[in-house]
């Protein structure tokens, strides 16, 4: 069944692939971003890859800390569902500026859920994190395994809104609320048209590799080669974005079916070290990526990756993208858009 959606942070990385495969699957999207981390183009693009015009999708140039603005959105259309992706999302930046973070973060989520359920929208689709177990007791890991001590403000974001909306639904059953904790999202759109943009240096492993390969930079940083992990660099569960964006359309029919809380990792349930990466994506780009071994980053733990079972059996969604395309989609929006979107 057609569901509308407002889908906030849908201009962003996931957001997008979100947006295409919400319209693939026949929903109804509308957008809500404060471009603070992305370009209205990924829309545009997005509308386009789903058959629609470039303007064809609604959206809101707004911020989720607007009351004034979401008041009026939720006035004049009634949604089904929100999944929410809007938020800052940078490790470090976030020990530099913690308020900022918990302010844009929490703050925002606490305007837009009290906007939501004055308007009577009491179904939500949250972007968590695997940084909420901290450094896993044991992998794979399960939606049991106990949450864990954050080594940053980004990270205590997710765990706290995490909390927030379990007391919430605990305290008023109407809602329902679908935590999605996600692993570690690379790839991009197999179109080329729609990817990853980040801002400045890259935080990440996969943009920081594919910046390599397209001579941004001349070399990689391996963080450590020295963890209890087969070659000794750190272990991730790396997730294609395509894969990630269909798990949100599948999660739709959880709070349809009134889910009440629920909480499901987003992975593949495999770990690659980050030479495996490498070595990935050297044989799907054909390009070499020089680098060099570097110091431990600070707040890294060695090896994270999921158990995704619980969300195959409860909401028949499964990764179907490997490695090999993880790679070579990173790699073709890489060489098709080499400066992104154009500058934020
Ligand atoms: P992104 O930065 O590409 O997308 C987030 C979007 O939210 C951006 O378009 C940004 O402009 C927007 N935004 C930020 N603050 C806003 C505000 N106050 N009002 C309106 N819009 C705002 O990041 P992404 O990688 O697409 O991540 C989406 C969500 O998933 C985030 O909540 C992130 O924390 C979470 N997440 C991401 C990863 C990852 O590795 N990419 C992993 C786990 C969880
Ligand atoms: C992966 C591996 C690095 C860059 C982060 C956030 C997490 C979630 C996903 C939002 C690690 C190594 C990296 C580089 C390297 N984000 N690496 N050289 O740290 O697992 O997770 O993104 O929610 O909260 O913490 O991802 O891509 O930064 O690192 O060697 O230049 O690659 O040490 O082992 P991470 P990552």
């Amino acid at each position: 069944m057609k569901m509308r959606i407002l889908v906030t942070g849908g201009t962003g990385f996931i957001g997008s692939h979100t947006v295409v495969e919400l319209l693939c699957a026949g929903h109804e999207a509308e957008v809500l971003d404060n471009l603070s981390n992305s370009s209205e183009e990924a829309l545009r693009r997005a509308a386009l890859l789903a058959g629609r015009d470039a303007d064809g999708i609604p959206f809101h140039r707004a911020d989720i800390r607007d009351r004034a603005v979401l008041e009026q959105i939720f006035s004049h259309q009634r949604f089904d569902a929100v999944i929410h992706f809007a938020g800052l999302k940078a490790v470090g930046e976030s020990t530099e500026k913690p308020w900022e973070y918990y302010d844009n973060n929490i703050t925002g989520t606490l305007t837009l859920l009290d906007v939501m359920r004055r308007h009577g929208c009491k179904n939500i689709i949250f972007s968590s994190s695997a940084t909420v177990y901290g450094d896993p007791a044991e992998v794979p890991i399960t939606e049991n395994c106990p949450k864990g001590s954050c080594t940053n403000p980004y990270g205590w974001t997710k765990s706290m809104l995490e909390q927030i909306l379990t007391d919430m639904q605990k305290a008023d059953p109407e809602w329902n609320v679908v935590l999605l904790r996600y692993f570690n999202p690379i790839g991009a759109h197999p179109s080329g048209r729609i990817g990853e943009n980040p801002n400045g240096i890259p935080n990440n492993l996969m943009p920081y590799i594919t910046q390599v390969a397209i001579g941004k930079r001349p070399e990689l940083g391996v963080f450590g080669n020295d963890y209890d992990t087969p070659d000794g660099t750190g272990v991730r569960d790396y997730i294609h974005v395509v894969d990630l964006a269909k798990g949100h359309v599948s999660a739709l029919e959880a709070l349809r079916n009134g889910c009440g809380l629920a909480v499901y990792n987003l992975g593949t349930g495999r770990g690659y070290s980050v030479l495996e990466v490498v070595h990935a994506f050297e044989k799907a780009s054909g390009i070499k990526v020089p680098y060099a071994i570097k110091p431990r980053r600070s707040g890294d733990i060695a090896c994270c990756y999921s158990d995704p079972s619980k969300a195959e059996r409860e909401l028949g969604w499964k990764a179907q993208y490997g490695l090999e395309e993880m790679c070579r989609d990173s790699w073709n929006w890489q060489r098709n858009n080499p400066e992104g979107y154009g500058e934020l």
